[in-house]
């Protein structure tokens, strides 16, 4: 079921999200904060997909040839680049985002993937046809609880039976008033009746920044340590005889 909501809340929370995407444009303009050649990002990126890529083993993803991806929120497509090089074939990888310039720009990275300017709400595909639906950090922006459970029910919907959900966002994040953080338990709401595995993983990134130039290993013991990390990696299945999860 659809959440019950106006149109206009829905059109001004997606409004207020093209504008702060907008804003954060040009508040970033000239950092380098999610280059690669920054080390803090590079530190964040590593451990993550460390931690991604066990887990699609441990959970029967491995390889990736054969499966059909979607990212709902893809951005400028750094993400799904990740799925190609961890194996995944360009032609079954599929991506959507509400803004057409950084689908363009995703477009231009990747010409041999299928991207569509949309709206996760409304994902233009049919039932149950993808092997892992994936979601990163497209979430936390996310501030109407509507919106969130409307896009969510429809990630369930493409997602085959014996599929599985990847999820990586912030459970906490105190700095960013136009992000919310997500626990498992509004997780668990956003997709009833499913199987999750939750794993928190990335050191903090204002703590990373400040110590990974003095120590990688410092940050690497304490991001093992747990307690300072602010996403939740999860795998979330449909059907609750597939994989380890719990
Ligand atoms: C923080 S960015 C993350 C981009 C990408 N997942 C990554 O990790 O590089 C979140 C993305 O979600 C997209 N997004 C937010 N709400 C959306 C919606 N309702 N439908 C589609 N995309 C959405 C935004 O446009 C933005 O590109």
């Amino acid at each position: 079921m659809m959440i019950e909501q106006s149109a206009d809340t829905r059109k001004s929370d997606l409004d207020r999200l093209r504008a702060e995407y907008a804003d954060r444009e040009r508040r970033l303009a000239g950092s380098d904060i999610y280059s690669p050649f920054n080390l803090a990002h590079l530190f964040m990126t590593q451990q993550r997909q460390r931690v991604t890529l066990k887990t699609l083993r441990r959970f029967g993803f491995y390889p990736l040839d054969q499966r059909r991806v979607l990212e709902v929120g893809c951005g400028r497509g750094g993400v799904l680049l990740e799925y190609l090089s961890y194996g995944a074939t360009p032609a079954r990888i599929h991506g959507i985002d509400l803004l057409g310039d950084r689908v363009a720009e995703a477009r231009a990275r990747v010409p041999s993937l299928s991207l569509s300017c949309a709206d996760g709400q409304h994902l233009p595909y049919p039932d149950e046809v993808f092997d892992l639906v994936l979601q990163y950090t497209a979430f936390s922006s996310l501030l109407d609880d509507g919106v969130k459970a409307n896009v969510a029910r429809e990630m369930l919907r493409v997602l085959r039976p014996d599929g599985a959900i990847i999820w990586y966002d912030y459970w906490l994040n105190p700095t960013n008033p136009q992000a919310r953080g997500i626990r498992p338990a509004e997780i668990r709401r956003l997709f009833p009746n499913c199987v999750y595995h939750f794993q928190r993983i990335t050191l903090a990134p204002p703590i990373t920044r400040r110590l990974v130039g003095l120590s990688w290993l410092l940050c690497y013991v304490l991001e093992k340590a747990v307690l300072l990390n602010t996403h939740y990696l999860v795998v979330i299945h449909k059907c609750p005889s597939k994989g380890e999860a719990r």
